[in-house]
């Protein structure tokens, strides 16, 4: 079984970035955490953060064919891409969206989720423990 975690913009400054909304853990302690996931119940795990949202779209195509399940983080892209929500179900891998703030509770303009609509499940506000939630519920929905 192979899962891609894709995180978009901005997350790569976790640790700096805004730490009483996205905690105090640096992104490379994250990525570190989900590559032990992987190793600990033998899930193959690929890791890929962009600024660029193209560079997502190009990324999630090309996980047509070699990707069981995905677990997205698409960052303010989120509130704004429907280029990533046509590109999740363009490939149709089983998709769980991950915000680590409570963005339901945040500001207006973060109400919307274009990519939802193509994802198996949203988890929201539970800090980094969501990326490992959602491959919890991965294992569990593709086993
Ligand atoms: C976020 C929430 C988004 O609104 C924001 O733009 C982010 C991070 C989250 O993980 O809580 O970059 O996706």
């Amino acid at each position: 079984m192979k899962i891609l975690v894709i995180n978009g913009p901005n997350l790569n400054m976790l640790g700096v970035r805004e730490p009483d909304l996205y905690g105090s853990e640096t992104f490379a302690a994250l990525c570190r955490r989900i590559a032990e996931y992987g190793e600990r119940y033998g899930v193959e795990t690929e890791q890929y953060q962009s600024n660029h949202e193209g560079d997502l779209v190009d990324k999630i195509q090309a996980a047509f064919g070699n990707t069981d399940g995905i677990v997205i983080n698409p960052g303010a892209y989120t509130h704004t891409s429907i280029a990533l929500l046509d590109a999740l179900k363009a490939v149709g891998i089983p998709a769980v969206e991950v915000h680590i703030s409570k963005v339901e509770e945040r500001e207006d303009f973060r109400q919307v989720s274009y990519v939802r609509a193509a994802c198996i499940k949203t988890i929201t506000g539970h800090g980094l423990d969501g990326y490992f939630e959602a491959m919890d519920f991965l294992r569990e929905v593709l086993q």
